[in-house]
C-alpha cells in the first residue's frame, strides 16, 4: 500500500526556505498541496518511501542535483505562446519598427527574455521577427532567453511541444508555417530555434556580461518576489536596458513604487517602460 506523502509545517517551511535562498521565490502557506503534488514523484524516483523522508535528506546533505530538482520543481513556469496577445501588438506596430529606425546605422537589436520558462516567449517574437520583419534578416538580432532552471531550459532547447501547448496562443498560420508534427508533439523548426541562444541565468545571482538590451521580457516573474528582491532586480535590469530600450512585464507587473527611474508607456492595450532619461 503506498505511504501517506503529506508534507507537515517545519518540513513545508524548509522548503520554502530553500527555494527562497536559491530562487528567490515566495512560496505561500496555502501551496502545501501543491508540493505534495509535485514532490511526490521525485520522492518515489529518488527512492524515498515519503515526501518527509525526501525532505530529511534534502536537510541533511549538502546542496545537489536533487535539491536543485526540487526547487524547480515547487516554482511555476506556467507560459504559453504570444501569452496576453497586447505585448507582441505592441512590440509588432510600435516597439520594433521604432527600434529599427535609431538602430538603423548600427543594424543591431538585443532581446533578452529573461525568465523564458519553456520557451513560448522567445520563440513567438522570434516567429513575429520572421513573420513582420524581413528587413531584419540583414541585422544582427540577438534574442537571448534565460531561467534559473535548467529542467525547463533543457525543454525549451528542444522546441519541441505537446498539443495542449500548441493550442494555447499560438495561431494556426504560424503553427502550420514553423512546426513539424512529430508522433503527437509539434516540433520547432530549426530556423526559428536558431534564433534563439538559450542561458542559465539566475536572476538573483550575478550575471554574465552580455551587451545592453533593446528589448527586455521580464514578464510573470516578479510576482514571485517580495519587495526587496523586486527593487534590487530593477535596479539590475536598469542597467541591463539600453537608454531607448524597451521593459515589458506580466499584466500584474509594474515597476510603479518600486523604482522610479522607469516610466510607464502605453500602446493601445499594453503597458511597457522604458528608462528616465
Ligand atoms: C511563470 S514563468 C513565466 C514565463 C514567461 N516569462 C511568461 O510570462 O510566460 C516564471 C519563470 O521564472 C523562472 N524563475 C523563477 N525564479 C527565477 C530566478 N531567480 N531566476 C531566473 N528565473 C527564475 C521560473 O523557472 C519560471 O520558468
Amino acid at each position: 500500500m503506498k505511504q501517506t506523502m503529506g508534507i507537515s509545517t517545519s518540513d513545508f517551511q524548509f522548503l520554502r526556505e530553500l527555494v527562497y535562498k536559491h530562487s528567490a521565490v515566495v512560496l505561500h502557506a496555502d501551496k502545501t498541496y501543491l508540493a505534495e503534488l509535485y514532490l511526490q514523484p521525485i520522492a518515489e524516483s529518488a527512492g524515498f518511501a515519503t515526501i518527509a523522508d525526501l525532505v530529511n535528506y534534502l536537510k541533511t546533505q549538502p546542496f545537489s542535483s536533487l535539491h536543485s530538482q526540487v526547487i524547480e520543481s515547487l516554482v511555476t513556469n506556467e507560459t504559453s505562446f504570444f501569452r496576453d496577445y497586447h505585448p507582441f501588438e505592441a512590440l509588432k506596430k510600435y516597439v520594433l519598427p521604432e527600434l529599427i529606425d535609431k538602430k538603423a546605422i548600427e543594424r543591431s537589436l538585443n532581446i533578452w527574455c529573461a525568465a523564458c520558462s519553456h520557451g513560448q516567449e522567445p520563440y513567438s517574437i522570434a516567429m513575429l521577427i520572421k513573420e513582420h520583419f524581413p528587413i531584419l534578416a540583414n541585422w544582427s538580432v540577438k534574442i537571448i532567453a534565460s531561467d534559473f532552471s535548467s529542467k525547463v531550459l533543457a525543454r525549451a532547447r528542444q522546441g519541441r511541444y505537446n498539443q495542449l501547448e500548441i493550442q494555447r496562443g499560438l495561431p494556426k498560420n504560424l503553427r502550420d508555417r514553423y512546426f513539424q508534427q512529430l508522433d503527437r508533439d509539434w516540433q520547432i523548426h530549426e530556423e526559428i530555434l536558431q534564433m534563439v541562444e538559450f542561458r542559465q541565468i539566475n536572476l538573483i545571482q550575478s550575471w554574465p556580461y552580455f551587451p545592453k538590451s533593446d528589448a527586455i521580457f521580464l514578464r510573470n516573474v516578479l510576482i514571485y518576489f517580495d519587495i526587496p528582491t523586486k527593487k534590487a532586480l530593477l535596479k539590475k535590469i536598469k542597467q541591463q536596458l539600453s537608454p531607448d530600450g524597451y521593459l515589458f512585464l506580466g499584466n500584474a507587473e509594474t515597476t510603479i513604487n518600486l523604482d522610479a527611474s522607469f516610466k510607464r508607456v502605453q500602446f493601445d492595450k499594453a503597458i511597457c517602460y522604458r528608462l528616465n532619461n
